[in-house]
């Protein structure tokens, strides 16, 4: 079972949006049965998971202190990729989180603050073995010079995956627990996430083990 972790010191850069939109994807994707799991005690994910109709991605309740038994047995149930989702926090308990991951995703708004902000989420996976992560510009707004001085500065300490956009059908799917792609398909939202997916999935294969 691989374990994808959505992880960053700052708060609201859509670590919980993009945790339920990449496991929504990886399930349509055929990388399923995806379960997602909760660490964050905001709860967010699990509220808008209990607002969803769907059966799958499933959603399992843990604690951190939990998580390593939790995972094995997720595992033994026969679930093929976690998405865990975090609080934004540098603790010792999220680096426990961040060392069991197969790849880590952080997500960083195009904004100066957020940008100084990212050596605590480095310093952080940094104690964790320096798991493999990737970068992702989130609600980036089009048009504007912010994303490209944003993906040149992340540039200089790790890989950025993809910019995703500033798009109002992110926020407005969770309302009922679905995707911006549950909505429209074949909208720019969904297919901006597939791209991501494709680009996570590609760096998990190559990992090799379960
Ligand atoms: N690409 C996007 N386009 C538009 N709105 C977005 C996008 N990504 C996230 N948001 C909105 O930004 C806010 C913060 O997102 P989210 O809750 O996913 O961040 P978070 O990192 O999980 O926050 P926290 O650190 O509090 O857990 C939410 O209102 C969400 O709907
Ligand atoms: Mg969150």
């Amino acid at each position: 079972m691989k374990k994808l972790v959505l992880a960053s010191q700052k708060g609201g850069v859509g670590k919980t949006t993009l945790a339920l939109h990449l496991a929504v994807a990886a399930h349509q994707a055929g990388a399923g049965p995806v379960v997602m799991v909760d660490v964050d005690p905001q709860g967010s994910l699990a509220l808008t998971w209990n607002q969803r109709q769907a059966e799958f991605p499933a959603m399992a309740r843990t604690t951190i202190a939990e998580l390593e038994h939790t995972l094995h047995d997720l595992e033994a149930e026969g679930f093929k990729l976690v998405v865990i989702d975090t609080p934004p926090a540098i603790t010792a308990t999220i680096s426990s989180v961040l060392a069991l991951a197969d790849l880590v995703v952080v997500p960083t708004r195009p904004s100066p603050i957020d940008l100084a902000s990212v050596g605590g989420t480095l310093d952080l996976l940094e104690q964790s073995g320096n798991r493999p992560f990737f970068f992702v510009i989130n609600a980036a707004k089009p048009h504007t010079r912010l994303s490209q001085q944003a993906i040149a500065a992340l540039a200089l300490h790790g890989r950025v995956a993809t910019t995703i956009y500033d798009r109002v059908d992110f926020p407005t799917a969770m309302i009922d627990g679905r995707t911006a792609g549950e909505i429209d398909p074949d909208g720019k939202a969904a297919i901006e996430i597939a791209g991501l997916w494709t680009i996570l999935a590609e760096r998990l294969g190559k990992q090799g083990g379960s």
